[in-house]
């Protein structure tokens, strides 16, 4: 039986001062000068590793940069599914993570050998996994998604497969039930999940619409509570246009585009920091402060610079995994 983490357990997070921010900034960015090598990072990550990297983005845009990067080595602040990625779309470039314990609850949530035993009892089925998997598992894969196009790739399969097409989706069900009542595709749903994500409750949302009435939700639909809302919004509770299902990447540009908004923000706590910088007029409040990714926290400025000084840890998919895991991802970039 998996343990399964939960956000009621504190997160350590490193404390550093803005000296020793400033200081081991200066010194990773010549190490990467050095090096020559690309920083990228999620939305997630601490602020001091944000204000650094050459790219923050969501899982999609990282795995493009990783792509197209001239760099010969990528520090990916990120978790280990993410280094995993950039090293299947770059194998003849050198991908390092800071800490190899940086995982994914998610992630951890169905394996190879499980998904290989679902596919023999649904032989003609289409596999679809968000990028939230392991190399071995998107090796078994017939397209990824990642929430920003999760939609986009499961109508291109229906149009491809034919309407009645049986999909396999995995891992997260609650991105799976939400792609499921916006296509009105029914399919067959892996039952597993982000810890952070599924504690996000519908109790959380209730909460905020009596503190804070009035207020557009922003929600990833990785979320426990997303259903929820959904029904809230069908049912005309909330008012249409009062809730927008997310990813990162798609919060980013919403608030963006909607600079003095007043938004409550229901996915991991480091997104606000993006959210800031990209709006700071905007009235922005985490809809759960416990909502902390602690495998996203392990990534800190001392590991960094370690990471690019020692040139560990290196994250490098075997080639017979890499060259079958690459065609999903190929596919999921292709599409959209
Ligand atoms: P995005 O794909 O929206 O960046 O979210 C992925 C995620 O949950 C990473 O943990
Ligand atoms: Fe995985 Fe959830 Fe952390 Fe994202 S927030 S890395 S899905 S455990």
């Amino acid at each position: 039986m998996r343990e399964i983490p939960t956000i009621e357990e504190p997160v350590p997070v490193l404390e550093l001062s803005s000296e020793e921010i400033e200081e081991l900034t200066q010194e990773i960015r010549s190490l990467a000068a050095e090096r020559n090598a690309v920083i990228l990072a999620h939305n997630y990550q601490v602020p001091e590793i944000q204000n650094l990297a050459d790219f923050v983005g969501d899982s999609l845009e990282l795995s493009r940069r990783a792509a197209a990067t001239d760099a010969e080595l990528i520090a990916f602040c990120g978790v280990h599914f993410m280094a995993e990625t950039a090293s299947i779309l770059a194998p003849e470039k050198t991908v390092l993570i800071p800490d190899l314990e940086a995982g994914c609850s998610l992630a951890e949530s169905i394996t190879a050998a499980e998904l290989r035993n679902w596919k023999l009892r649904y032989p003609d089925a289409v596999v679809v996994m968000y990028v939230n998997t392991s190399a071995e598992v998107k090796a078994e894969t017939d397209y990824c998604c990642t929430s920003a196009n999760a939609e986009q790739i499961v109508e291109h399969i229906r149009v491809e497969h034919g309407a009645d097409v049986q999909i396999l989706f995995g891992p997260d069900m609650w991105l799976g039930s939400y792609v499921e009542r916006v296509t009105g595709k029914p399919m067959i749903l892996w039952p597993g999940e982000c810890h952070v994500h599924a504690g996000i409750r519908p109790d959380d949302i209730n909460r905020m619409r009596v503190e804070r009435p009035g207020s557009e939700f922003l929600i990833h639909p990785e979320c426990r509570c997303a259903t929820q809302c959904m029904e809230y919004v069908a049912a005309g509770e909330i008012h249409d246009g009062g809730v927008h299902m997310l990813g990162t990447g798609g919060m980013l540009r919403y608030v963006s585009e909607h600079p003095d908004g007043d938004f409550i923000v229901a996915t991991e706590t480091g997104m606000l920091h993006p959210l800031r910088k990209a709006a700071p007029h905007a009235h922005l409040t985490a809809v759960n402060p416990k909502a902390v990714c602690k495998y996203m926290k392990m990534i800190t400025l001392p590991k960094l610079r370690d990471a690019l000084r020692d040139s560990k840890f290196e994250v490098k998919v075997p080639a017979e995994v890499a060259d079958r895991a690459r065609l999903p991802i190929e596919r999921m970039v292709a599409i959209g």
